[in-house]
């Protein structure tokens, strides 16, 4: 948890598929192998049990594949196999389909603007937290329809709830307390008011029947919202300040970054590739699947370690290295198939917009490295801290 990276090599070399008898679950580490179960979508693999399954979900055996939960209380819709879990994630998609994202750039520069205008006369600051960390709470909430003075309170919520504690790991599908709050009054307002401009989220969401005929409670409306609370919250402000170190350490690849606006999108991939902070998601597999000659039976578990296939060498040379204009040609740092990131154009769009306007404004700047800090974590190992100084010389 502290750093997996060598675990991740060996267990790409010597054991791509792991097996951990007290989890009952298989560990896939290669991009390869990754890259092929989630393109299986004839419910071989499903969420049943959650995309982040708790530790103590996944200390339990299962004897055969694992049903969809009940209805109600409805858990987070990625715990079901389609046609729910599709109409359940089409209510929340609206806005980030690529027209709809497109048109959220200008808001974006001008939120980045804002934070540079406060930022730069300190002169010292987080750059995770206080720059990218406020930006992207900011589209959440206008997403959402909070009040953008939530912004900071929300990207602290955010953050205290990804902090996996060794043995406790994460969990997305139960609802957590902190996150309610926020997200439950949205669906009581509207449901008393429905004037107003539009909502598309929630109104999707109030107004959708499940297959019983019966509609979302208040609370499990706000629990389909998790997905884009936290996606949208904590990591893309990790990847903009972990791929602004990296650039600030090579003067000569920040240079050719520097040369040219257009030079900005090819660095975002590698940033992605080198700095997506999410490790593994894991699927309950429901029909056998063969794989390096081991039958993985139904009601056993897959992890796929996301973080581990952006660093094999088998697909990226030189994994360790950054390259700003490295050649991509696939990528699983948005995850493939059925649960393909939600918000994949809007990260893009956000990490672009606020590396740019960095560039445009700050002339130079230096990380404190030895104040820079990563908890170690099982799932989002990203650095939640890393302070910067953008005073210049003289
Ligand atoms: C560069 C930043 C981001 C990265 C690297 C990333 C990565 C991922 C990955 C790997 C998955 C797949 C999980 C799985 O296979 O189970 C995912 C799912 C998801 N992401 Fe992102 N994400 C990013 C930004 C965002 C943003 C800005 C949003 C805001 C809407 C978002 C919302 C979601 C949601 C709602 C899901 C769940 C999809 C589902 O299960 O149907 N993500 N993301």
């Amino acid at each position: 948890m502290t750093d997996p990276l060598p675990f991740y090599r060996t267990l790409r070399d010597e054991h791509p598929l792991y097996y951990v008898a007290e989890l009952d679950t298989y560990v896939l580490s290669r991009f390869a192998d990754i890259w092929e179960v989630l393109a299986v979508d004839d419910g071989t693999f499903v969420a049943s049990e959650g995309t982040l399954p708790a530790a103590s979900v996944l200390a339990g055996q299962n004897s055969g594949p694992v049903p969809d939960p009940p209805l109600h209380p409805m858990p987070f819709h990625a715990n079901f196999d389609s046609p729910i879990y599709d109409d359940v994630r089409r209510c929340t998609s609206a806005p980030f389909r690529p027209r709809k994202v497109t048109d959220l750039a200008d808001r974006i520069r001008a939120l980045a603007n804002q934070r540079l205008d406060e930022l730069l006369p300190r002169g010292t600051f987080d750059l995770t937290q206080d720059y990218g960390g406020i930006v992207a709470a900011s589209v959440v909430c206008d997403v959402l329809g909070l009040p953008v003075d939530l912004a900071p309170d929300v990207l602290a919520t955010v953050n205290a709830g990804s902090m996996a504690r060794p043995g406790d790991g994460v969990e997305v599908a139960n609802a957590r307390p902190g996150y309610l709050e926020y997200l439950v009054p949205i669906v009581a307002r509207r449901r008393a008011d429905r004037s107003g401009g539009a909502s598309p989220i929630v109104d999707s969401l109030i107004d959708h029947v499940l297959p019983d005929g019966t509609a979302f409670t208040d609370v499990e409306a706000a629990t389909q919202m998790l997905g884009v609370f936290i996606g949208g919250t904590e990591t893309v402000p990790k990847i903009v300040a972990h791929g602004l170190w990296e650039l600030s350490r090579r003067p000569d690849q920040l240079a050719a970054v520097r040369a040219d606006e257009f030079n900005v999108r090819k660095a975002r991939e590698e940033m992605i590739r080198f700095c997506a902070p999410a490790q593994w998601f894991a699927r309950t597999v429901r029909k056998p699947y063969t794989l390096h000659g081991v039958t993985i039976e139904p009601g056993q578990r897959i992890i796929t370690l996301l973080a581990s296939a952006n660093r094999d060498e088998r697909e990226y040379p030189d994994p360790e290295e950054f390259i700003w204009d490295r050649r991509i040609e696939r990528s699983l740092a948005f995850g493939r198939g059925q649960h393909f990131c939600l918000g994949v154009h809007l990260a893009r769009l956000e990490i672009s917009i606020m590396v740019e306007e960095w560039l445009k404004r700050v002339a130079e700047y230096r990380i404190d490295e030895q104040a820079a800090w990563r908890p170690p974590s099982s799932f989002q190992w990203g650095w939640n801290s890393v302070p910067v100084d953008t005073r210049t010389k003289g």
